[in-house]
């Protein structure tokens, strides 16, 4: 019995040992490298429904006080969730007091705004409403209940239809699609060697020896912890003067004095596309940014080629617009 099956079971049994040993070795190369920055998941989980009335209201006018500005005014979609300048006004007119930040991946924050003064997306909508947009609910509620096609679509999803809480709850539900996964870097991360390059590696290798990383890490490359801007003086981080403006910092949260000039460390994904820097919004190029924060956080000053080996490695933090789910 055993010799007629010796061939074809010697042949067999090679075969299903080459099959697992091509799994084996494939899991092993596919193995997430054990990194102090995690990829951002390929997609988010969302509720269809919700998230198309979520993007229309993103873009809807009417959740201003006088019809002039929407969300997208300041966190355009096609500008990478920012707008691109130091400083925006209020519809009240008064101008801001610290740049805006991306609305991209601000689901992975611990808190929302610069001194993460809220830490759920509904209340940061409900602060934007209000202040940003100078609104009130019973205006907003009056001009989108006025819309037909509106109060069908709350009809259908929200059992109290159009309501303050379900346009919170379809806004953020909308903010949660918006995530940039599968950079190069991440890429990288999952176990793809070939991600970046050789200088790209070495500039991340930098960012790591340098200390970069104990302050931007985890899923953002920061948004997990709060820090002193300009651990040096205010002078070195690009601000002109010693003063302190008047920012909200963290200070404006906790009450405590030594939570001055104290930020949310913002996240680095993207970064090269969304200048101008820091919570003040005055320095215009990635690169001063990078040595201002060598100096301000680090006490270091770098070369110009070390300036440029962690540019390289934050180009590859550019990730692609909107997760796979949709
Ligand atoms: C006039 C400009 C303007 C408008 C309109 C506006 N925002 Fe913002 N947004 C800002 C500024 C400025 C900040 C930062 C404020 C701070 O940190 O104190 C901000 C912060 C945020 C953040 C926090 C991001 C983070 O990671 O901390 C989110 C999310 C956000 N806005 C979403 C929205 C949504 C949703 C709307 C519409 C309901 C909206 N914004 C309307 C200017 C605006
Ligand atoms: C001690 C904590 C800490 C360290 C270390 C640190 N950072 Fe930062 N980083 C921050 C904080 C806080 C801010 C926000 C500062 C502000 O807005 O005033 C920031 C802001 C930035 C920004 C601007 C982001 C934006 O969107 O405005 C970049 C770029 C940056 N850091 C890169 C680096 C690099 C590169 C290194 C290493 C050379 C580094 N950081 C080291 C805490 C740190």
């Amino acid at each position: 019995m055993w010799s007629s099956c010796a061939r074809p079971c010697f042949v067999l049994l090679f075969g299903v040992l080459l099959g697992w040993l091509t799994v084996v070795t494939e899991t092993w190369a596919s193995e997430p490298r054990n990194e102090p920055v995690l990829p951002i998941p390929t997609c988010t989980a969302m509720d269809g429904e919700k998230v198309r009335l979520g993007k229309r209201l993103y873009h809807d006018v009417r959740l201003s006080a006088n019809n002039s500005v929407s969300c997208a005014t300041c966190h355009p979609l096609d500008g990478w969730g920012m707008d691109g300048i130091p400083v925006s006004t209020r519809v009240d007119g008064v101008a801001n007091t610290v740049n805006t930040p991306t609305v991209f991946n601000a689901l992975f924050n611990i808190g929302l705004f610069w001194n993460g003064r809220v830490t759920s997306l509904e209340d940061q909508i409900e602060e934007a409403v209000r202040v940003e947009m100078g609104a009130t609910w019973n205006d907003v509620l009056r001009k989108i209940s006025q819309d037909e096609s509106y109060r069908q679509s709350f009809a259908r999803v929200y059992r109290g239809g159009i309501q303050a809480v379900n346009i919170r709850d379809a806004l953020a539900e909308f903010e949660r699609l918006l995530i940039t996964p599968n950079s190069r870097f991440d890429r990288y991360l999952r176990g793809e060697d070939q991600a970046i390059t050789p200088e790209e590696k070495q500039g991340y290798e930098l960012f790591k020896k340098l200390g970069c990383i104990s302050c931007h890490q985890g899923v953002n490359l920061g948004g997990n912890l709060f820090h002193r801007s300009g651990i040096f003086p205010r002078q070195e981080m690009g601000q002109e003067t010693a003063a302190a403006p008047p920012e909200p910092d963290r200070m404006a949260v906790t009450g405590n004095k030594e939570d001055a000039e104290v930020f949310k460390v913002p996240s680095l994904r993207n970064v090269t596309r969304t200048a101008p820097y820091f919570h003040h919004g005055q320095v215009k190029t990635l690169e001063e940014a990078v040595t201002l924060m060598a100096r301000g956080q680090l006490g270091r000053i770098i070369s110009v080629q070390e300036r440029d080996l962690l540019v390289g490695f934050l180009r590859t933090l550019e990730g692609t617009l909107y997760g796979e789910c949709r």
